[in-house]
């Protein structure tokens, strides 16, 4: 069945249950909120952060209530700040309220544990909630007689535990109650994303929290977090979705989908998850040292970007000077949407910004990085766009993008690479910015096809090069200079000072490289003078910090105006 916000709809599968979804636009502040109508009761899955949500909660509750008078209940898939907030919102007089939670999140909250509520990510609200929880669920698995929840005059809630057999023979742990003329809510523990973690059923519709961002950058290693209950949680819930009834999932943020696309998120996920085996904790002062790397590379991401579009633009003008008959031109463009990759770009250099100036909460910056990110990704893998910007700058691109997304995940800095000789790398470099240049007389109009079209442009795109005015002088050590850096990476960062430098207008660079005292150094100078602060101090921290990750460094000495920068590695000795 297909779930529509704001707006009384029938759920499949049940006799007699209606639900009001309330899904704002996906954010990490406040939660999905679901409201039900059945006829003993009224239930609301999450009530969010929000106070303007909780306001909609209320009237929706109210009028509800004006229809037919009911107890409501109130569950949260978990304890977080952002879905339990607002579970002590205000209901007309008289209103019987009964909150559910499982019974870590129940304790979570009656300690106000500002971690396992994560309450310590959003330092500009740190009110946790303070309502009263009678529902404790999952107190204890034994599955005698059911746990009842007194109501005044003498009615009852109750809480039966029946743990449920899945196929595979596995086995999850199952609590339900009665909504009255057959309707019942399925609760089934889910832990993983937070040991409080509960995903609820009913009829066709399953609430699964959380549960499908658990394994995402900057989500997994959150205090409760756990990589052996997630991985069976995801297992368990892709069985509990062979069951036919089952149609659709709501999630804890954004829309809700099909039964179908929520297992093959999950089974991803699986795959995704599987490696996340040492990941630190994302506690508070993680996401400060987590910020100061991310500003560094965000900054450097967004110069590189700054490229991209100023080559799609020339793309752009080129292929509308172009009025050929045969359309080439046109069909090209039309499969480049320059202006939403334009989009994605200025949002990246958005969130680049807030990094520097922003004293917005440090975690909600870092979610919105990963969001973008993965939207570059997306678009810079994509067939047109590797054809028209050249490869080496996509690729370049998509290595600093990974390594953020990792560095979020909680992944260290690892060295994915074989270790190569240092003066082979800058040889093979150099020898590509003289190809790059040499290239640049490419004729577009003698393209026959479309991708030689393509191919002609992109090489006198890839001309525009900052490199292809500057004259390198390049005096290798004479000694082995193998060293624990592979070729890629290595070519990334000397690129990138190099384009700094030309960036400066220099159209003169020294490279020479020497090994002593088991390191190998290559050296980058000019002739002529240049500011060292205008290569930007936050570019020499980013590499210096990621070189030393390999047990090297990045340093910038300075001569009467004339500086040096300094690349150190450990030498590696041939086998
Ligand atoms: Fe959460």
């Amino acid at each position: 069945m297909k779930i529509e916000a704001n707006i009384w709809q029938k759920i499949s599968g049940t006799p007699s249950v209606d639900i009001f979804p309330i899904i704002p636009k996906a954010n990490c502040v406040s939660s999905n909120c679901y409201i039900f109508s059945a006829p003993e009761a009224l239930v609301v899955v999450d009530p969010g952060a929000s106070a303007e949500q909780t306001r909609q909660i209320s009237r929706i509750l109210t009028d509800a209530l004006s229809v037919s008078q009911r107890p409501v209940l109130l569950f949260l898939t978990h304890c977080h700040q952002d879905h339990s907030q607002e579970a002590g919102l205000e209901l007309p007089t008289g209103t019987e309220v009964k909150r559910f939670a499982h019974k870590s999140g129940v304790e979570a909250l009656k300690h106000r544990d500002r971690n396992l509520t994560t309450a310590y990510l959003y330092p500009w609200n740190p009110e946790i909630c303070t309502a009263r929880f009678d529902g404790v669920l999952f107190a204890s698995s034994l599955a005698s007689e059911p746990a009842a929840l007194e109501l005044s005059g003498g009615r009852r809630f109750e809480l039966y535990t029946e743990p449920m057999a899945l196929p595979h023979g596995a086995t999850l742990q199952r609590q339900w109650l009665s909504l009255g003329a057959g309707n019942r809510l399925e609760i089934y523990h889910t832990p993983g994303h937070s040991a409080c973690s509960i995903s609820l059923r009913i009829g066709s519709l399953l609430m699964l929290g959380d549960l499908p961002f658990a394994a995402n950058p900057g989500v997994c290693g959150l205090d409760g977090w756990n990589h052996a209950d997630l991985l069976q949680t995801l297992r368990n819930v892709d069985r509990l979705l062979e069951i036919p009834e089952i149609t659709a999932c709501c999630p804890g943020h954004g829309y809700c989908v099909s039964a179908q696309s929520m297992r093959e998120k999950l089974r991803l996920m699986e795959t995704e998850a599987s490696n996340l085996t040492d990941v630190p904790l994302m506690d508070a002062e993680r996401i400060s040292a987590l910020k100061i790397y991310a500003d560094e590379l965000l900054e450097e991401t967004a110069a590189l970007l700054t490229i991209f579009s100023g080559r799609l633009y020339t793309v752009s003008y080129c292929l509308s000077m172009l009025e050929e008959e045969d359309g080439a031109a046109s069909r090209v463009l039309e499969s480049l949407d320059i202006d939403q990759i334009d989009r994605i770009l200025s949002d990246f250099r958005r969130v680049a910004e807030a990094f520097n100036s922003s004293p917005m909460p440090e975690w909600t910056v870092v979610l919105k990085g990963v969001q973008v990110a993965r939207s570059l990704q997306k678009v810079l893998s994509a067939e047109n766009v590797r054809q028209i910007l050249d490869l080496s700058l996509v690729d370049r691109a998509q290595r600093r993008l990974e390594d953020f997304l990792n560095l979020v995940r909680g992944l260290q800095f690892f060295q994915t690479e074989q270790p190569g000789a240092v003066n082979e790398i800058i040889t093979e470099l150099l020898k590509q910015a003289k190809e790059t240049t040499l290239m640049e007389s490419a004729d577009l109009m003698e393209a026959v096809d479309d991708k030689s079209f393509l191919q002609a442009l992109t090489r006198r795109l890839a001309a525009y090069s900052p490199l292809r005015d500057v004259q390198f002088e390049f005096a290798p050590a004479a000694q082995e200079t193998k060293a624990n850096i592979g070729a890629e990476r290595l070519g990334d960062i000397l690129t990138n000072v190099m384009e700094g430098i030309a960036g400066m207008g220099i159209k003169q660079i020294s490279i020479d490289t020497q090994v002593a005292s088991g390191q190998v150094e290559i050296r980058l100078s000019s002739r002529e003078r240049m500011d060292p602060a205008a290569f930007g101090k936050r570019r020499l921290d980013l590499y210096n910090r990621t070189l030393g990750w390999l047990g090297g460094s990045f340093e910038c000495i300075q001569h009467e105006s004339r500086p040096d920068f300094i690349i150190r590695l450990p030498a590696l000795k041939t086998m």
